[in-house]
């Protein structure tokens, strides 16, 4: 087996015997790539890794699907007429408590459940999702390119717009951009908003047409390596306004802020906290209506928030965003993103694009 699937698995079933566990049925297609390299998008049918200790790591996939060119586990094929969760009971031991991903459906565990009254079920995916926050250093290599390229992407994004384009015409524009640049395509559904429609966090490119006077807010990402960028600037189409110029201000004030901040130890309750005093203090507190970050990597959200209910210390080769946000709704919003990776002594900001007010057009 490859050693970097095989150290991830060793560390999984590390974390599951300290939740008291020797088996997990892991079904989230990316933490099957992280611990397999095989990504598969299963759709509604079923896909699990068993992992169980003294065995060898075993997907259980439909027949249908390419098989996966990878010696990181063995893979059991079922047809669209077999159950795969009977395929999956004879992987496991009946008598151990079996590891559930949050990710295992509904529609597969009941009848799992129902199978063998006697078999205790828990939900253990944060055996995956702890090895999966503590990036290795392939994986933060990968992180830095898919960074640099977005970088470079958002220099060409902002020569897209234009008076009178609308938001859709520029979104449908950055996919091309992005595998000019090398990345495989985007890392989520991006967010072009121009004036008003920036004071939603999470607006949809529509038919709005740019006009003399809006903040042009791009929040986009590609997918590179398989790894995910994330990062949002925000532009003025035309000369600012003194409010406008205090909001961006605040934003980019709460987001240095949190960003110089971040080292081994510190508590991502704090950086949410660092950022949020500073746009409280300028009496914008009620404005900033979301958590300040989320961990990133395979998946753009990746479990363990950057917020006042998250109390643990961050560490070496987390990966997180940093994404304070004013949204003056009616008016304009506000948001700048970047992502940070913690070192062994402090942290590298991925994204080096300028966060300098500008202006555009
Ligand atoms: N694009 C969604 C986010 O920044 O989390
Ligand atoms: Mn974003
Ligand atoms: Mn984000």
């Amino acid at each position: 087996m490859h050693a970097t699937y095989k150290q991830r698995v060793e560390t999984v079933m590390h974390n599951l015997k300290q939740r008291g566990l020797s088996h997990l049925l892991v079904c989230d297609p990316r933490s099957i790539q992280y611990l397999t390299g095989a990504y598969v998008e299963p759709g509604e049918r079923f896909l699990g890794l068993v992992l169980a200790e003294d065995a060898e790591p075993t997907l259980v996939l439909n027949e249908l699907f390419t098989v996966p060119d990878t010696s990181a586990c063995a893979v059991r094929l079922y047809s669209d007429t077999d159950d795969p969760l009977a395929l999956v009971a004879t992987l496991c031991d009946a008598d151990q408590p079996l590891g559930c991903d949050k990710n295992l459906a509904a529609r597969f565990l009941l009848p799992l459940m129902e199978r063998d009254a006697a078999t205790k079920f828990q939900l253990a995916s944060d055996a995956v999702d702890d090895a999966r926050a503590r990036k290795d250093a392939a994986e933060r290599a990968a992180m830095r390119a898919a960074s640099r390229t977005n970088d470079a992407a958002m220099g060409r994004f902002r020569e897209l717009v234009h008076e009178g384009v609308t938001e859709a015409e520029v979104a449908g524009q950055l996919e091309e951009i992005y595998r000019e640049l090398g990345a495989q395509g985007h890392s989520f559904t991006p967010i072009v908003s121009f004036g008003a429609n920036a004071a939603d966090p999470h607006h949809e490119p529509d038919a709005t047409r740019l006009v003399a006077g809006d903040v042009v807010l791009f929040d986009v990402g590609c997918r590179q390596d398989e790894y995910c960028a994330d990062m949002t600037r925000t532009f003025f189409f035309g000369e600012p306004t003194e409010r406008q110029r205090e909001v961006y201000e605040t934003v980019r004030r709460a987001n240095e802020a949190a960003r110089t901040l971040v080292a081994p130890g510190v508590r991502f309750c704090d950086l949410d906290r660092a950022a949020r005093e500073v746009i409280e203090e300028a009496g914008f507190g009620p404005f900033f209506t979301h958590r300040l970050g989320h961990q990133i990597g395979l998946d753009v959200h990746e479990p363990g928030d950057v917020s006042a209910t998250h109390d643990a210390p961050v560490q070496p080769g987390m990966c997180f965003s940093i994404e304070p946000g004013i949204y003056l709704p009616g008016e304009f919003g506000v948001r700048i993103e970047d992502l940070v990776l913690v070192t062994e002594d402090g942290c590298e900001v991925l994204n080096s694009y300028p966060r300098e007010l500008t202006v555009i057009g």
